[in-house]
């Protein structure tokens, strides 16, 4: 384990021809759906994140925002449903609407899970990362044994949820290759990729880590205290010396452990204190993670950019250029529809101030969700 900043930043970002892959081994035969950015290893890894990086540039993102307004709409329409101060689960509603932008912005569809909890994209969502026992001893060997599942072709994920997206993405594809149908959203972005080879690059956007300078300080603070992915995982790839003389040999599993550095008192005072006015000053390199960080840094960073602040009710200072704008256009009209209507105030259901981790997951989610009272203004 690697915990010190200046490590973290060897490890991460100027050493990272020596630590470039994680820990994750892929059969793409047995598991086809394991062959994506976060899994993928060396040149496969690269080439895909060379191609699929310009896609999410600004530019080509900004389609996204029509599709992310219409899920606010049926968000809102849920909120004027909920809002007679009955107790509401506001991370299961948060995950059926990201469920519906990541339908309606990847494929396409409108699955409409705000509106139909029981519809079969969130059934699917919901069993894939059901901490139950089976994705748990997956989740284990993945993590202690890789080898295991190469050795013995072990299916990582059931046959109903291998066949949903398989079949989906090939029905999509096919509809819009037989009917010449264009829609706005990362299939098309995709199959254009396919034919012509690439897309117009705008990668210097996503290459700079402007999460710090690009978010509100409420945002970038509950990220800090609930980072929704706790610790990453490098292997190295060819033996390396630390300046203190410690050797790192080939093959060993390196793990940086944000939750911890994000609430290490020696760089953040009061950790679990919410304060988002502790960003008026740049936190130490290397203690501040929560997109990961370096060349595998989180790919959607940018679109998330603009989505989270709707999860976390970050207001950002109006003027900037032209990005932050666009970002900001997004953000305050979802902000300004839901808190013009409504009053949100934490219910008594959630009995204590530190929201408790599931100790089951691996990203970081409320064992007991969050629970809001929603009063009409
Ligand atoms: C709040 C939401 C999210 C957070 C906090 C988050 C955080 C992270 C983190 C910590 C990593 C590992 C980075 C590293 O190892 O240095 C990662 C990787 C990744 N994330 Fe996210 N992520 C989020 C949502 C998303 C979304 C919505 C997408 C897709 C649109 C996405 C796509 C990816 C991909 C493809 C990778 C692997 C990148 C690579 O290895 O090249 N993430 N994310």
């Amino acid at each position: 384990m690697i915990r010190d900043p200046e490590y973290v930043n060897i490890v991460l970002k100027s050493s990272f021809d020596h630590f470039s892959d994680r820990i994750f081994l892929v059969d793409e035969k047995t598991n086809p759906l394991d062959e994506h950015l976060f899994f993928l290893r060396g040149n496969k890894w690269r080439y895909l994140r060379n191609k699929i990086s310009p896609l999410f540039s600004q530019v080509k993102l900004k389609w996204m925002y029509e599709e992310i307004d219409k899920c606010v709409n049926l968000f809102d329409e849920c909120l004027a449903e909920l809002s007679d101060g009955k107790d509401l689960d506001i991370k299961e509603l948060l995950a059926r609407y990201t469920t519906d932008v990541v339908a309606s912005c990847g494929f396409g569809i409108e699955p409409q899970c705000l509106k139909n909890p029981s519809s079969e994209f969130r059934k699917i969502g919901r069993e894939y990362f059901d901490p139950n026992k089976i994705n748990m001893r997956m989740l284990f060997l993945r993590l202690s044994i890789p080898r295991l599942l190469m050795w013995f072709k072990i299916k990582t994920v059931s046959a109903k949820i291998n066949n949903f997206f398989l079949t989906t993405t090939k029905n999509i594809l096919h509809h819009r290759r037989s009917t010449g149908v264009v829609r706005k959203d990362f299939v098309q972005l995709l199959l254009e990729l396919k034919e012509k080879g690439t897309v117009e690059i705008d990668t210097t956007e996503i290459e700079k880590d402007e999460t710090y300078k690009e978010s509100p300080n409420e945002k970038i603070e509950t990220l800090r205290i609930y980072p929704s992915v706790p610790a990453l995982n490098r292997e190295c790839m060819k033996d390396f010396t630390l300046p203190d003389g410690t050797v790192i040999e080939k093959g060993l599993h390196v793990l940086v452990p944000i939750l911890s550095l994000h609430r290490d008192p020696k760089y953040f005072p009061e950790p679990l204190e919410y304060k988002p006015d502790r960003f008026e000053n740049p936190p130490v390199n290397g203690t501040y993670m929560p997109f990961g960080d370096g060349p595998r840094t989180c790919i959607g960073k940018l679109p998330l950019l603009a989505l989270l602040p709707f999860c976390c009710g970050g207001i950002q200072q109006q003027g900037g250029n032209q990005r932050k704008r666009f970002a900001e256009a997004a953000m305050t009209s979802v902000l300004a529809r839901s808190l013009e209507k409504y009053k949100f105030e934490l219910s008594p259901m959630n009995n204590c101030g530190d929201i408790k981790l599931n100790p089951k997951v691996i990203t970081s989610s409320p064992l007991h969700g969050i629970f809001l009272r929603i009063h009409k203004l």
